[in-house]
């Protein structure tokens, strides 16, 4: 059998798709080696959602290039959303690169890598499929998924928040048709799945493209809270705009959905966000979570941040800071603003010096460092609910996993007791960052 190394750059998506790659080219005689210096096949799955995640790239690169010059049967591709944004001018920068694709050739993998075999001659394939619909074939589905994993529901973006590439590196918004999901999730649960996490841009914007019988976000999560043997629904991430009462009335009916909700906020200012063109107000935001909390108590709610956009004033920043005390939230991804090529955001004058976004950058982490561990502390001496996924690296701690709230969890308890995909009650002893450590009450 021949070897390919995979690495992943980027969000969920571009994970589920590097599983999907390496599941097709093992029907083609590839199995996955973690040694890059043992691969006939280095394929690099990329993001372009800031700057850094490209030089990251690039310097993964850099490293490769001896390789490929000490092995020239090696091939070397490049995948994911910087394929799909520069194309050619990554041939040109990176001229021992094999091959360049996009996020939509993804089902495509093996295709390409026999096209290099066979004529020797780089090239690039990008684009969009022109189908009206998603379909995600079922011989690429795992077979030994982990106890929690994530179900691809929808893809590309239709928002165009005007920082963001991913509409224009993963195309319109398609969704895939319900029965084909639930198939889906009966095999996962089948091979040992017990949490089920839907997955994509904009998950509640769920069935408004790409089906026969169009059906709206939450009567999906009705439809898989019924399937025997799913322990847990989560789903991630969502638009404000898109995220309905009927969605809060779901948390309310449905046990098995967890109390977490990833609700990306962006900015606390007005005009910050009308610039951004999220399309909502701060009012707006508020009220909606605010009734989530009242209705669905014990929420935890997690958010994107971004700080130093064209324009953000030093009180438009404070505004960020209010919004992120008033929700509480229970963690935050916060990003110092970064323009890209192509977005109209980038047309704006990036106006805000590096010094003051790294300033507005370490105030925002170090505020959501004191809410995660005031709200932390209140799982301390009480009982949570962690599913184990596997072994723990925290010493003295045996397994890890996590609990309805998402928070981590390290968990003490005799080697054989329990195993990944167990539900196990742990009394909290510490917390750590967005972690929590206990021992099992078996
Ligand atoms: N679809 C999700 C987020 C996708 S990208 C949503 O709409 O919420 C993940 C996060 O990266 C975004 O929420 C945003 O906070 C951040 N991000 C995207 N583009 C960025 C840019 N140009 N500079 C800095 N952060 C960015
Ligand atoms: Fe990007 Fe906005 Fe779409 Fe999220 S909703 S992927 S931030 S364009
Ligand atoms: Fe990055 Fe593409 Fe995901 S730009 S964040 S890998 S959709």
């Amino acid at each position: 059998m021949k070897q390919v190394y995979l690495d992943t750059f980027g969000c969920q998506m571009n994970v589920a798709d590097t599983d999907r790659m390496e599941l097709l080219l093992f029907h083609s005689g590839y199995r996955r080696t973690q040694e890059k210096e043992d691969a006939d096949l280095i394929l690099v799955n990329t993001c372009s959602i800031r700057e850094k995640a490209e030089q990251k790239t690039f310097s993964l690169f850099g490293s490769l290039k001896p390789l490929k010059l000490a092995n020239p049967d090696l091939i070397l591709g490049l995948t994911g959303c910087l394929g799909q944004q520069d194309g050619k001018k990554l041939l040109q920068r990176m001229p021992y690169l094999d091959f360049v694709m996009g996020p939509d050739q993804v089902d495509g993998v093996a295709h390409a890598v026999d096209k290099v075999r066979s004529n020797g001659k780089s090239f690039v394939w990008t684009g969009f499929d022109q189908e009206k619909t998603y379909s995600i074939p079922e011989f690429s589905l795992p077979k030994a998924p982990g106890a929690s994993t994530f179900v691809n529901i929808i893809k590309g973006c239709d928002k165009f928040c005007s920082f963001c590439v991913v509409p224009y590196t993963r195309g319109r918004e398609k969704s895939r048709e319900p029965d084909e999901l639930y198939r889906e999730i009966r095999h996962l649960v089948e091979y040992g799945a017990k949490e089920i996490i839907l997955l994509g841009q904009n998950v509640n914007s769920y069935g408004k493209r790409g089906l026969k019988n169009p059906i709206p976000f939450h009567e999906l999560l009705y439809g898989v809270a019924q399937i025997p043997g799913v322990e847990r629904l989560r789903f991630t991430t969502s638009h404000p705009n898109d995220f309905t009462r009927e969605t809060i009335r779901a948390y309310q009916d449905i046990d098995i959905l967890m109390n977490h909700l990833h609700l990306p906020v962006q900015s606390g200012n007005n005009e910050v966000l009308k610039a951004m063109r999220r399309d909502h107000t701060i009012e707006e935001y508020r009220e909606l979570l605010f009734e989530l909390k009242s209705k669905v108590p014990d929420i935890c709610i997690s958010t994107d941040i971004i700080v130093g956009f064209p324009g953000e004033t030093g009180e438009a920043f404070e505004d960020t800071l209010r919004i992120m005390e008033e929700i509480g939230y229970s963690s935050s991804f916060i990003f110092s603003y970064s323009p890209r090529p192509g977005t109209p955001a980038n047309e704006l004058n990036d106006s805000i010096a590096e010094e003051i976004k790294k300033r507005r950058l370490q105030e925002a982490i170090a505020l959501q460092s004191r809410l995660t561990s005031e709200i932390g502390q209140h799982y301390i001496g009480n009982n949570t609910e962690v599913l184990i996924e596997g072994r723990s690296s925290k010493p003295g701690y045996t397994f890890k996993g996590r609990n309805p709230q998402y928070w981590g969890a390290n968990v003490q308890a005799g080697e054989k007791t329990l195993k990944a995909g167990d539900t196990v009650k742990v009394r909290v002893q510490s917390v750590s960052g967005h972690s929590l450590s206990g021992k099992a009450t078996l």
